[in-house]
């Protein structure tokens, strides 16, 4: 029998013991037992492969051992998996072995995959100090991989094969048939293995993978019958395949282990992959496969090696294309990847913090195995590569470093055309003969063609040198149906699609098969299938192809019956896509009659692709006639005849147009030259035209031969825009043009470009919504679009541009990147469609670095539809004359450091005249037309940094209403504010500076409301003026315009701090019915918590208070509230109006009026909103897309309990609330205490980026509050009902941290001396107290920094330190770091303890002390914050603070008075930038007087000036005339605070005038000291009864 077997075998360690072939079970029997006797052989396999093998494999070796043998047989089955390879899973192995009396003699086999071989190897090696052992691989992996090499191991919970031991195995049989019941996906597995060990080896062995992966797989796919291939003669050609490919791979592998057994060198090179495909299946495992994950490793490692000019893009191709042909994902985007939760943690960290313990690393150093060219690898080992370039590969994002091109003049050639490359692929594929493409596209969209045209069976492809030349053997037309089942997938590739949806109309049918039982299924991704392809798939019905979408109408999936095509006259609409056109006129040659092609429906588009296409049939032997009319003129008329193809023996790909134009306009942008090989003007594409007609007339020196283009750029700031240029003829390279113009001076109009509107992406709103990221406004038209060009310098910096997953928009914006820094291009990926490695030829042949990027978890993508205004987007307001407009624009300007502008006088400034005289003079109608024009103006040329209060006549206009809404839809916010009718006509009474309205002023207000109303997108109530109490109400207005106008604009959104770092944050219900009731108490209400939730639905206007059930509050009642609740803080607001259904009181049904609410708090600048996501979705993309910089609670409540954290729905209802929200929430209700445990797993395990408020209903639910770390919801004992049952407080919660273990406690201290008197432990510890905090503070009073100092800072409990004098300096040593404020003025007062990412803790030092200063200061001004002068006294520690703290301030001048001048001068010195200059006398002043007056020096140095001689040691002499400055609110801040009242503030009081403030140095220390509290704790020091406390 064994005689009939052909076995090849090959030599490992100089054995012959590798024993190759098929159906070898006797083989393997008669060997084992005649060359290894032995008393007992032991069979070891899993479940797998018992159920399949086990049976004959026994029956095998029982017959040759006979009935009477002396020696036995046993077997033991195992479970299957990685799980059975553990520590568990070898003793059980070993006890059954010494249960079964097993010896040393015993020969044990392990019949399995690498799993069974691993372990049972293992086992062989350890029992009995050693047996013999045999693998017999059953897994294609086995096979080529684990079974060759003496590896074994076992896994432990610290990592995989972690433990083992090199144990050789005295023979492996490979026997191939085993393949045939192995699932296809494992089969897949082991060839990733297979693949490598050819890319890294030989060549001849990957051109025979490349091309056969058909045949390979039909090897295992057909069950062989009666043992065929067990002898060559009865082999198929596929299983010879199949075990040649097999062979090779084992060849290879088991000469690297001969050569080095132990692993030192070149055995690495099998590593090739496995350095980044092992970090990945570290975190994929198990569910992606080892060889996946290798497979997805070869191609980032091939990249590194393309990325440092190694290998080439061919070489990245070939790999690519080969894996793919095996079924195996190359990239982590791979559907089958991207779709599993834990990709989300595949970041570039995570990936390179696993590599770091990688065992071929040297050191830090990681090492990875580079290939140098298909079948040869860098070196004879893993070459070490830097860290950087690692990360750089693996990014998802890249940024440009701008600079002047290192290699200009850059001299470059692009890659092969995409238009030409596939249409000479379906021309060869459809002609006679064989043809050698050259320069091919390697990239996304020819493989998919290939691989479509591969499926069809309608060429063969190979390659011929190292891959550079594809050898085409057409198939004459012939084409098959592909498998049932099997649907062609194209992915993204547009002109694939457009060319096979005809192609495919060729296939035949196949022969038995009735009609309409098959067809041939083209598909794409997501985005494919909302491209258009209808006039096409209609023009082709029309003539008698049976097509249909199978999912929407004119989009594919396409199903096509194989019938041929008919041919004769065909109708074409060619006014969307050339492609169509194209797509018809290659296949017609094919149809059964001559064909007449006619194009309807108007302009014919990019007629230069037509005729591409006409040239290169005729190339291939068919001459297409266009016809021409009586006249002479062309018609859109085409005649094809019938016939065949005929391949040139060679055809040269051009390169790629569109590509060249990148690389030019960077020469253009950055004033170098460039020159583009084998394009010139003797081009087929229209492309080819860029140079000379677009960047030629902004200014570049353009030459252009016939095979050649060169460019050279003005000096950079230069170019020039172009008033109008049609691109017709050159759509594509119309984002280049675009990103040009960004900076050329000028407006450029683009047109003839509206087909690019359904290309990739909607390319023309991409590029608008994009180049605004860089502050470049646009102008989109019916067929174009208007750039009106910027300065370089004016450009904004740090855009982070979405690249719609379209090739051109990222090239394109690369341009610009060339001279903008920090500009971020978040898809680097998406150039692989026609420029797969444009970044490294960016870097690498034009010289311009590019570095990967990481885009963060905070990173705001486009996919996140919110319209973000450009943060320095001016304001406009919009109200009745008399709400305060004027006046809420300058307090706005005034917090925000904006400029603050009036149109009214804007308009007579421009005028020349006054708004009334101008309106007596030329009447009404001319002056709205000139009001609408200086609003367009104030537009375009105020559009960043203003607050601009428009007329309140300015919505008469239509044409101005159009502007306004425009504006507030795609730009800024328009803000309408708003004051009772009342308070308007009491203060219109008393002006008159305006135009008479010669109409009743209520009824004006009446019209123009809903004009307001329609303009705007925010409302800002100015309620505020007309209060009861003066002073407290306008520092209250101001706090809340500083609030309002700093978040809706974006330049200090008023989220919660705590929230956006990821630390526990809270907000407080409140749950009253008329929200004035918390009044009194909003202080110790809102302590601890983060933000303030308003229950809207708890809200009852005084008319429904009585109305029982539930009540709908009005939006005006609404409105009023929440404008009375601003005034009293200014915490982030979260807006909520819960149903009864969600535990709320609003009715059920009443979605309409949530939604009126809801928008209502938008328009309010709520900071948080809470979504439902049960509400209808168009009612959220509505909500979404007006948030602005707000952010939505996305939450789902089930009160119902049915709810289960480890169920199915909720995962569902998570991930459909993290698609709506930034933030999510999800409320469930627990029945036992269990059911927290539940949720925290949940939690624990949704990784996703968005943070997560997960809660239990029910007292069974507190736990869940307690370690519910994102926006809990807190109450307070002060509140009249809880929110929801179960709620706890803050300083419950705190409190139950500490004792669970969750908040460790920590001692603060005070460092210096004196310190006893000291109010800080009094002010820390009742702050500590009141929050529920475990910490302490306590005095540390020495005299020096010494080792009392030294050792409580090193404890690890310390948790900061207050520094006061003698210590702020000589404490700066210790510290690790120290703040920019700290470090500027030279102190410390304040020590924080960081932990840095890597879980080390760092000592910071910072200053509080200006801080304090600052705030006394600013509070009093009011809106009059500019300071023109302010006088220092004093040149000490704490007059760097004042100096640093009127810096901050935007002081103009300081001047600064010491008794010491040297000392002064030596200050002023160290703060250049303060204007600080240096006075002799008090009192005169060399410029303005002094409106804010700090004074630094004790009380006893101080004195006034008048009884100076009473007090003749007194180093300053105060003059009476301090203080006189009366043109506006002045301060005099005294930071000396004992005795109380010092001779300074004592003569403030006698002789200041009411306009100056008295501040003591009581409240500056307590405002610093709150300062102090909060860096420490993240949360607002308890202040009124702190002030208690000292008074
Ligand atoms: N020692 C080495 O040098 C080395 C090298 C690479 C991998 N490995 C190890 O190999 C293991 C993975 O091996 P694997 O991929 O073979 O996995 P495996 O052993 O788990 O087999 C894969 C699956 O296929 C089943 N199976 C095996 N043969 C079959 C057959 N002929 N028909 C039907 N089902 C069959 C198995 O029961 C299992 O469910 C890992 O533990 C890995 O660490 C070791
Ligand atoms: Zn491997």
């Amino acid at each position: 029998m064994a005689s009939e077997t052909d076995v090849l075998k090959v030599p490992i360690l100089g054995k012959e013991s590798i024993h190759c072939g098929f159906h070898l079970f006797p083989h393997i029997a008669e060997t084992v037992i005649n060359t290894l006797p032995s008393s007992t052989y032991v069979l070891v396999t899993d479940t797998n492969v018992a159920k399949w093998h086990l049976k004959a494999f026994e029956g095998e070796f029982k017959r040759v051992l006979g009935s009477n043998s002396k020696s036995r047989f046993i077997s033991l089955v195992v479970s299957p998996g990685e799980t059975s390879k553990s520590r568990e899973g070898k003793s059980q192995i070993e006890d059954w072995l010494l249960l079964n009396k097993a010896t040393r003699d015993s020969v044990i086999l392990a019949l399995g995959g690498g799993v069974i071989g691993d372990l049972v190897g293992f086992v062989a090696a350890t029992f009995m100090r050693g047996v013999r052992f045999c693998q017999i691989p059953t897994t294609l992996l086995a096979m080529v991989d684990s079974s060759v090499g003496g590896k074994t191991a076992i896994d432990t919970p610290h990592g995989k094969n972690l433990i083992g031991a090199f144990w050789q195995p005295e023979y492996i049989f490979i026997d191939a048939a085993f393949l045939e019941t192995l699932p296809s996906r494992e089969f897949s597995n082991g060839m990733a293995e297979v693949v490598k060990t050819a890319a890294i080896w030989n060549e001849t062995e990957f051109i025979s993978l490349e091309s056969h992966s058909a045949d390979i797989f039909a090897a295992i796919q057909t069950p062989s019958a009666n043992y065929a291939g067990r002898s060559k003669s009865n082999r198929s050609s596929a299983q010879d395949l199949l075990l040649s490919v097999i062979v090779g791979s084992i060849s290879v592998k088991a000469y690297i282990v001969t050569k080095d057994e132990r692993e030192t060198g070149l055995r690495n090179l099998v590593n090739f992959g496995h350095t980044i495909g092992h970090a990945i299946e570290a975190v994929l495992t198990p569910t992606i496969l080892h060889g996946e994950c290798v497979s997805v490793g070869m191609i980032l490692e091939a990249e590194v090696s393309r990325q440092l000019g190694i290998l080439t893009q061919v070489g990245v191709g070939r790999l690519t294309r080969t894996l793919k042909s095996y079924n195996l994902p190359v990239s982590v985007t791979d559907p089958k990847i991207a779709s599993l939760p834990a990709a989300k943690l595949l970041t570039v960290d995570r990936l390179l913090d696993i590599m770091r313990i990688d065992k071929k690393n040297s050191g830090d150093e990681k090492k990875v195995v580079l290939l140098k060219r298909i079948g040869r690898t860098y070196e004879e080992k893993a070459t070490v590569v830097k860290d950087a370039v690692i990360a750089k590969t693996l990014s998802e994002a890249v940024t440009v470093i701008p600079a002047i091109p290192r290699h200009d003049p850059v001299k470059m050639s692009t890659p092969g055309s995409k238009s030409i490359s596939n249409r000479a692929l379906v021309l060869a594929a459809l002609a006679k003969g064989t043809c050698r493409l050259k320069n091919l596209l390697h990239s996304d969209d020819t493989q998919v063609m290939m691989a479509a045209l591969n499926e069809l069976k309608g060429a063969k492809f190979s390659w011929e040198d190292g891959g550079e030349t594809l050898v085409v053997s057409g198939g004459e037309g012939s084409l098959t149906v592909p498998p049932k089942g099997k649907e062609l997938y194209l992915g993204n590739a547009g002109t694939a699609a457009r060319f096979l949806a005809t192609v495919c109309t060729l296939v035949s049918n196949t022969p038995g098969v009735e009609p309409g039982d098959e067809h041939t299924v083209i598909t794409g991704n997501a985005r494919m299938k909302q491209r258009p392809i209808g006039p096409l798939v209609t023009a082709l019905e029309a003539n008698g192809s049976k097509i249909k979408c199978l999912e929407s109408q004119g989009c594919l999936p396409l199903a096509i019956d194989p019938q041929g095509l008919k041919g004769g006259q065909i109708q074409l609409a060619a006014s969307v896509s050339s492609q169509y056109v194209s797509s018809i006129l290659l296949c017609a040659p094919y149809a059964t009659e001559p064909t007449v092609l006619e194009l309807t429906g108007g302009q014919v588009i990019s007629q230069p692709y037509i005729d591409m296409t006409i040239a290169m049939m005729k190339t291939f032997g068919v001459e297409v006639v266009r016809r021409k009319g009586t006249d002479g003129k062309l018609l859109d008329i085409y005649d094809i005849p019938k016939s065949t193809y005929v391949s040139p023996s060679d055809y040269n790909i051009e390169s790629d147009a569109s590509s060249a134009t990148y690389p030019l306009a960077i020469a253009a942008i950055t004033g170098t030259t460039c020159t583009i090989q084998n394009i010139g003007s003797a081009s087929l594409q229209g492309d080819a035209k860029f140079a000379k007609e677009v960047l030629e007339k902004m200014g570049c020196h353009v030459v252009q031969t016939a095979t050649e283009t060169t460019v050279k750029g003005p000096p950079v700031g230069q170019l020039k825009a172009i008033e109008e240029v049609d691109m017709e003829v050159m759509t594509d390279a119309f984002l280049t043009a675009t990103a040009v113009a960004a900076v050329a001076s000028g407006k450029t109009r683009i047109l003839g470009i509206a087909n690019q509107r359904v290309k990739e992406c909607n390319r023309i709103r991409a590029m608008i919504d994009e180049l605004a990221k860089f502050g470049v406004e646009t102008v989109e038209l019916d067929d174009g679009l208007e750039i009106i060009g910027k300065p370089i310098q004016e450009l904004k910096q740090g855009a982070s541009v979405h690249c719609y997953d379209d090739h051109r928009v990222a090239m394109a914006f690369s341009v610009l990147s060339t001279v903008v820094s920090g500009t971020i291009l978040e898809e680097k990926r998406c150039v692989e469609k026609t420029w797969p490695n444009w970044w490294d030829d960016l870097e690498n042949k034009i010289g311009i670095n590019v570095e990967g990027v990481e885009l963060g978890s905070g990173h705001q993508g486009a996919s996140a539809s919110g319209t973000h205004h450009q943060p320095v987007a001016s304001v406009f307001l919009v109200g009745m004359r008399g709400t305060g407009k004027s006046f809420v624009g300058d307090m706005a300007a005034a917090a925000l450091s904006w400029i603050s502008l009036d149109a009214d006088k804007y308009f007579e400034e421009k005028h020349q005249t006054g708004v009334r005289e101008f309106v007596h003079q030329k009447g009404w109608p001319a002056f709205r037309d000139a009001e609408t024009a200086v609003l367009k103006e104030l537009m375009e040329s105020k559009s960043r940094g203003h607050i601009i209060s428009l007329g309140g006549g300015i919505v008469e206009t239509p044409e101005a209403r159009e502007l306004l809404k425009d504006y507030a839809a795609t730009k800024g916010p328009v803000v309408h504010v708003v004051r009772p009718l009342n308070d308007i006509l009491t203060y219109l009474d008393v002006e008159g500076t305006r135009p008479a309205y010669g109409e009743a002023i209520p009824d004006v207000y009446k019209r123009r409301t809903p004009w307001y109303t329609e303009c705007s997108n925010y409302l800002f109530d100015n309620t505020f003026t007309v209060g009861d109490d003066a002073e407290v109400n306008s520092k209250s207005m101001f706090r809340e315009a500083e609030r309002f106008f700093g978040h809706i604009s974006g330049e200090k959104p008023n989220l919660a701090g705590n929230l956006k770092e990821g630390k526990r944050s809270y907000f407080l219900s409140l749950t009253y019915p008329d929200i004035t009731q918390a009044f009194q108490h909003i202080d110790e209400l809102a302590e601890g918590v983060d933000a303030l939730e308003l229950r809207v639905d708890l809200l009852r206007s005084p008319k429904d208070y009585e109305t029982l059930g539930s009540s709908i509050p009005p939006a005006e009642y609404v409105q009023a509230q929440l404008a009375k609740l601003r005034k009293h803080t200014s915490l982030p607001i979260v807006y909520t109006v819960r149903t009864k259904g969600q535990g709320g009181a609003f009715p059920d049904v009443a979605h309409k009026e949530i939604f009126e609410l809801l928008k209502l708090g938008l328009l309010l600048g709520v900071e948080y909103l809470d979504v439902e996501v049960s509400l209808p979705e168009k009612d959220i993309e509505a909500l979404k897309k007006r948030k602005g910089y707000s952010q939505i609670i996305a939450s789902w409540h089930d009160w119902s309990g049915r709810m289960k954290w480890d169920g199915e729905g909720v995962l569902e209802k998570y991930e459909l609330a993290s698609k709506v929200g930034d933030i999510v929430k999800i409320v469930g209700k627990a029945e036992s205490v269990k059911d927290n445990f539940a949720l925290h797993q949940f939690v624990e395990k949704q990784q996703g980026p968005k943070p997560i408020i997960a809660i239990n209903m029910g007292l069974e639910g507190q736990l869940s509050r307690i370690l519910n770390a994102t926006f809990s919801p807190v109450s307070h004992p002060l509140l009249p009902n809880k929110a929801a049952p179960g709620q706890l407080s803050f300083k419950q919660i705190q409190e139950a941290l500490h004792l669970v273990g969750l908040q460790q406690s920590q001692q603060f201290y005070l460092f210096g001396n004196p310190i006893s008197q000291s109010m800080s432990p009094t002010l820390h510890n009742t702050g500590f107290n009141l929050l529920g905090l475990p910490h302490r503070y306590s005095l540390l009073e020495t005299k020096e920094v010494g080792d009392e100092i030294k050792i409580a800072i090193t404890q690890p409990d310390f948790g900061g330190a207050s520094v006061t004098i003698p210590h702020k300096l000589e404490v700066v040593p210790l510290l690790d770091r120290l703040t920019p404020a700290a470090e500027a003025i030279g102190a410390v007062n304040t020590i924080i303890p960081q932990i840095t990412p890597d879980g080390g803790r760092i000592l910071v030092g910072d200053n509080t002390d200006w801080i304090g200063i600052r705030a006394s200061i600013s509070s009093r001004l009011g809106n009059q914050k500019a300071i023109k002068a302010a006088l220092v006294i004093g040149a000490g520690g704490t007059a760097r603070a004042a100096i640093y703290a009127l810096q901050d301030l935007k002081a103009e001048k300081v001047y600064l008075y010491n008794r010491t001048i040297g000392k002064a001068t030596d200050l002023a010195a160290t703060f250049p930038e303060a204007n600080v200059e240096v006075i002799t006398q008090l009192g005169q002043w060399p410029g303005a007087k002094p409106s804010v007056i700090v004074g630094t020096v004790p009380s006893s140095a101080t004195t006034v000036a008048s009884d100076a001689h009473e007090n003749p040691t007194a180093a300053v002499h105060l003059p009476t005339d301090l203080y006189g400055y009366r043109e506006g609110p002045a301060v005099v801040v005294d930071m000396a605070y004992r005795p109380a009242i010092t001779p300074f503030l004592e003569l403030a009081k006698k002789s200041a005038a009411g306009n100056w403030a008295i501040v003591s140095g009581l409240e500056v220390l307590l405002e610093q000291g709150y300062e102090q509290f909060r860096i420490w704790t993240g949360r607002t020091c308890p202040r009124e009864k702190r002030y208690d406390a000292f008074a």
